[in-house]
């Protein structure tokens, strides 16, 4: 099939080398055109597929790149996947502010109104981007040319494993305003994988993309409560208790995110909970869960320096991505925990050797009171000074005699 793609960022490039690896003819566009090349991108994509690494993906890709008027000329299906950031003070890495924004659809509108002003004969356009529900009809479509054919197909992927979640999704979402476009959408899926196709309305699918990733946040605030409790109460074991409740999967559903931690993080999760908190408060919603499963991440994550500020020692962070085998730390709960302890006056430390890409002997500095932000495998062994503390909110590491190792949540 010819594809277009606009917005060739984080989700876009790989998406589209994907859609290009399964023998489509795609051809790409970004307003950045630093994003039109096949150079290496400044984050990790843990890229398996199962099958290909990303590597051989690129080696051979066709992805193609051109104007958006080529493009838009060459698609039968035109994918749209432009940001809708958040103000950063709502990425959860720091306090959450007491006021609530919704996310910025600046960069959408543009695009929607560049791609109408080049589009000459009748387009099937697919909006790919995370917006809550209502936009497309009320803030979108308004400035869209009648000649777009609109579909809404929010992505549940997350960052860091794109395109293995493109290629093997748990099903595809559509919410569906032109019933051609959605019918064309369908038939591009069947070539991709053979995951159920759901189609809605556009405010259902835009409300299912959000809730998606809020209960995500919120299984892993209900894990870390678990966690917590554990850590007080003697004789009770977080993983114990995980594991039992792991196996109720006909009553509790799934088991994935069922550990005890670090908080939620990433682009997607924090933001959307409180982009929800936002419209809890606009639509007068009777109790604003999400702002709740917000303040307890942050409790939660207050509580863990709690922990380390028990110990007289410098403050230590190893790891700081938001979640194992990545270098993004976009939303990190442990650049949350260090702006904490920087507020209580701390000096902190930060390691993170996939971050930073190079690797550091932590065994020759001063002792310190380590936190393990990241479950990066690597630290399941850590050389550390002598006297120093290790608290693991993962319980998987191991240290060197002459470390004290604190196992959050774990039988004492
Ligand atoms: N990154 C993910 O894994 C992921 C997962 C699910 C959903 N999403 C959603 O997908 C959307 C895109 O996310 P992202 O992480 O790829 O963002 P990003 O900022 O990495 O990429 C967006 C790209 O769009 C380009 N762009 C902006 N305006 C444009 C225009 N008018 N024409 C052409 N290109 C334009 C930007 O230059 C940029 O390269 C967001 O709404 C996000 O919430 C992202």
């Amino acid at each position: 099939m010819k594809i277009g793609f606009v917005g060739l960022g984080k989700l876009g490039y790989p998406c589209a080398l994907a859609m290009a690896a399964k023998a489509h003819d795609v051809l790409g566009y970004d307003v950045n055109p630093g994003n039109m090349n096949h150079a290496p991108r400044p984050y990790n994509e843990a890229c398996e597929d199962g099958v290909t690494p990303m590597s051989t993906m690129l080696k051979s890709s066709t992805l193609r790149f051109g104007s958006l008027a080529a493009v838009v000329e060459h698609s039968e299906l035109l994918f749209v996947a432009v940001q809708t950031p958040h103000d950063p003070r709502y990425e959860g890495v720091t306090r959450l502010p007491a006021e609530r924004v919704d996310f910025d659809y600046s960069f959408l509108v543009d695009a929607i109104k560049q791609i109408s002003a080049v589009t000459k004969a009748p387009k099937k356009v697919i909006i790919i981007s995370t917006v809550l529900p209502g936009t497309i009809r009320n803030h979108v479509l308004p400035h869209a040319s009648e000649l777009l054919r609109i579909c809404y197909n929010p992505y549940f992927i997350a960052m860091g494993t794109t395109i293995r979640d493109f290629l093997h999704p748990e099903f595809i979402l559509l919410g569906v305003h032109d019933p051609d476009t959605a019918r064309a959408a369908r038939a591009f899926y069947a070539t991709i994988c053979d995951a159920p196709v759901y189609c809605t309305g556009i405010e259902n699918a835009e409300l299912i993309k959000v809730a998606y990733n809020t209960y995500i946040g919120m299984k892993i605030v209900f894990a870390n409560t678990l966690m917590e409790i554990c850590h007080k109460m003697p004789n009770t074991d977080v993983d114990a208790v995980t594991s039992g409740l792991k196996l109720a999967t006909r009553r509790l559903i799934s088991t994935a995110y069922m550990e005890g931690g670090m908080g939620d993080g990433g682009g997607c999760h924090p933001r959307d909970n409180i982009a929800l908190s936002w419209l809890a408060r606009q639509i007068g919603l009777s109790y604003d869960w999400f702002d709740s499963v917000m303040v307890a991440r942050e409790r939660q994550t207050e509580w863990l320096a709690d922990l380390m500020c028990s110990y007289d020692l410098p403050k230590g962070l190893i790891g700081y991505a938001f979640k194992a085998g990545t270098n993004i730390c976009v939303g990190s709960p442990a650049l949350l925990l260090a702006h904490i302890l920087e507020q209580r006056g701390h000096r902190v430390f930060r390691y993170d050797p996939v971050v930073e890409q190079a690797e550091q002997d932590l065994s020759q500095m001063p002792p310190h009171v380590f936190l393990v932000g990241t479950n990066h495998p690597q630290f399941a062994r850590l050389n550390l000074p002598n006297g120093s503390v290790v608290i693991d909110p993962w319980r998987f590491v191991s240290a060197n005699q002459g470390v004290h190792l604190v196992r959050v949540g774990a039988a004492a």
